[in-house]
């Protein structure tokens, strides 16, 4: 399975510390708001990812994650030059993607926690024999107007409805920036026309798979943490979070190295290379822990 990263946008939201650095590149706690992202498609067992992200900001998330071969993984990035909706990094990846089913996360969405939801989900996709190419997940929040809503039947999982922003909505329900696609997600992006806001939309594309009734819903469990960090309060609440869980574990969330090591991805020798390109930082020092303890196994 494919990975995009969808990391453009304006981010006006969080003007003014946007002007000039984009939101996926703000500290989250102790690193940038990227790392989640990536970390998340990487424990899911994705190698293989695109970063679309603006003209402006491309060679900062370059420098920062270069081509992803000190992770073990491969990074490739386009451009988005305006931000006409989320479908659109289908297009962009069409090339990319070459056929193969896509998982597409927002670069401002974080998931902590237990993500075997997501690994189950990928795993289902792979078998493709429930007949269902087109995966959205549901997540329980306490006000849904602000979001796309999802109704749906909890024993059957059909969907029965999604709704962007409803005043009123049908479920509880969430659906969070995190999509999985077979390869018809591009052809599928490309016949949807721009809604009022000028953009196309995700909710359309969604609901193409479920005319064909090829739409899945998971269910997202309720010991994961989904972070939002649109605003300045959402920004601060998710630093907030991760900084309580990082101190109080002594463990370190999106860490990308500790992860690349931990799902296989590079051995010892590319953990001592990725620790030795780094300054002397408390990030060093945790992976200088982390080095230690799997040499002393
Ligand atoms: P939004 O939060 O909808 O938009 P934004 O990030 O531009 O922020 P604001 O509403 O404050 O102006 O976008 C969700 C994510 O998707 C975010 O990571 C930006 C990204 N995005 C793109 O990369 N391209 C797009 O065309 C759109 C619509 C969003």
């Amino acid at each position: 399975m494919k990975g995009i990263i969808l990391a453009g946008g304006s981010g006006t939201r969080l003007y003014p510390m946007t002007k000039v650095m984009t939101k996926q590149l703000q500290p989250v706690y102790d690193k940038p708001m990227i790392y989640y992202p990536l970390s998340f498609l990487m424990l899911g067992g994705i190698k293989d990812i695109l970063l679309i992200t603006t003209p402006h900001d491309l060679p900062h998330f370059q420098e920062l994650l270069g081509d992803g071969s000190q992770f073990g993984i491969k990074l490739n990035y386009k451009i988005q030059d305006k931000p006409n909706g989320l479908p659109q990094a289908f297009i962009l990846g069409e090339e990319f993607i070459a056929g193969e089913d896509v998982c597409l996360i927002l670069g401002d969405n974080l998931f902590y926690g237990d993500i075997r939801f997501f690994k189950s989900a990928i795993a289902a996709h792979k078998e493709k024999n429930d007949g269902i190419s087109g995966r959205v997940f549901a997540y329980s929040v306490a006000d849904p107007r602000a979001y796309g809503v999802v109704e749906f039947d909890k024993k059957t999982k059909m969907v029965k409805s999604i709704e962007e922003k409803p005043a009123e909505p049908k479920s509880n329900y969430a659906i969070p920036g995190l999509y999985i696609f077979d390869s018809t997600a591009a052809a599928r992006a490309k016949s949807l026309t721009p809604s009022p806001r000028g953009e196309t939309e995700i909710v359309d594309l969604i609901l193409s798979y479920k005319k064909e009734s090829k739409l899945g819903v998971e269910i997202i469990t309720r010991g994961v943490a989904w972070l939002d960090t649109g605003t300045p309060r959402s920004l601060l609440e998710a630093s907030s979070y991760i900084g309580a869980i990082e101190e109080r574990q002594g463990l370190k969330v999106a860490c990308l190295e500790e992860v690349a090591f931990r799902m296989g991805f590079i051995d010892t020798e590319g953990l001592q290379k990725c620790i030795a390109a780094l300054p002397k930082s408390i990030y060093r020092a945790y992976l200088e822990r982390f080095l230690k303890e799997i040499l002393e196994e």
